[in-house]
């Protein structure tokens, strides 16, 4: 489905401020945003015209636009009418438009811009209590945006629970959020991402690489992405890949992560960071649990992140393949999602 934005409202009132605030915002991770000016007389040409389901299209409606029709059923579409928004367009204007309106109004015989505006709004903004019912009348530009985003948010986490149902038979490890589109995985993905200290190990505004092994559905690579340049996620389940790649799509199509089907103990490249979050110990099911240790490390410049649960020997194995481990606390259990004594996350400095 495509989906749609219409902004409309009266002269001087920031329907521009607006759609500039929404151009420039993070919805760019979700979608395409392309902005056109129309008019009620055209606007349903452009819709049929422009876009596709990963675009958010952006439709300036001049002058205001009071009757929506309702038999866009093909089409997700919100219909914001401003009313007016004038203390945060007041205190944001730019100088080159207080200027161009200064000029206008002492053109016109007027001293006080922004009460003439305020004036001759008022008296217009009455169109708006004829707006019908599936439009929506903000009377403050960050309402408008927060409407906006409500809007996305809805369409996207329509997706996210369809995509899952026809891919997934059984939940979705992860437990994805992405700014309140929640998913309710086995993994408490949020929290165990917070215990793992990452302040304390990685300096802010770094160049760094990074490897996020067994990214299954590649949540917790997108919360790493905050912290690396960039960010590589591999997986040996090729259904895991497929859907961390659909997220990346759908969910922060501007960030630097890749994502690949691939195994572990077949990977060469090197990385600033290695993070192996809940995978050694089933790997170490098929391989030696050494050999898998010599293999973080081989792929490790600075220092690896790793939860994992109790094996034999296991911190004797860590301290032959590195020179500092650090414990930084028991972890949590998928499904349960409770901390328990016999698993770990450290960090493994090279
Ligand atoms: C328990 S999940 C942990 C997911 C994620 N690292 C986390 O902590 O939230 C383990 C993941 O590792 C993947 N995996 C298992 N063996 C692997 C291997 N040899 N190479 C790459 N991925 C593997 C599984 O497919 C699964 O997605």
């Amino acid at each position: 489905m495509k989906n749609v934005v219409i902004i409309s409202g009266l002269g001087g009132v920031g329907k521009t401020y607006l759609t500039n605030k929404i151009l420039k915002s993070d919805l760019n991770n979700l979608f395409h945003i392309e902005l056109r000016g129309t008019t009620q007389e055209d606007y349903r040409q452009v819709i049929e015209e422009v876009g596709s389901q990963d675009t958010l299209l952006l439709l300036e409606m001049h002058p205001p636009f009071d009757k929506l029709k309702d038999d866009m059923i093909d089409v997700n579409l919100i219909h914001i009418g401003i009313s007016k928004d004038f203390e945060t367009y007041k205190s944001e204007l730019s100088q080159e438009k207080i200027k161009y309106l200064n000029d206008w109004f002492e053109k016109h015989n007027s001293k006080n811009f922004l009460n003439d505006i305020i004036e001759y709004n008022k008296s217009r903004f009455d169109y708006s209590n004829q707006m019908p019912r599936n439009s929506v009348i903000v009377s403050s530009i960050n309402s408008g945006i927060s409407k906006i985003n409500q809007f996305c948010e809805k369409i996207r986490k329509k997706e996210l629970f369809k995509f899952v149902h026809k891919n997934y038979n059984i939940m979705l490890y992860h437990s994805p959020d992405f700014d309140g589109i929640g998913y309710k995985g086995t993994s408490p993905s949020d929290e165990k991402f917070k215990a793992l200290k990452l302040n304390e190990l990685i300096p802010e505004g770094n160049n760094n690489t990074c490897l996020d092994v067994g990214c299954n559905i590649g949540y917790i690579s997108y919360l790493l992405s905050h912290y690396f340049k960039s960010v590589d996620g591999i997986d040996n389940v090729e259904e895991n890949i497929k859907c961390a790649k659909w997220l990346k799509q759908k969910f922060f199509r501007d960030k630097e992560i890749i994502f690949n089907q691939r195994d572990f103990m077949d990977c060469t490249l090197r990385y600033d960071y290695v993070f192996a979050l809940a995978v050694l110990h089933h790997i170490a099911k098929k391989h030696k649990f050494e050999d898998v240790i010599k293999k973080l490390s081989d792929l490790t410049r600075i220092a690896a992140v790793v939860e994992i649960n109790e094996i034999p020997r296991w911190t004797f194995v860590f301290k032959k393949y590195f020179k500092e481990i650090k414990v930084i606390g028991n972890s949590y259990l998928p499904v349960s999602k409770k901390i328990v004594k016999n698993r770990w996350i450290i960090h493994c400095i090279k």
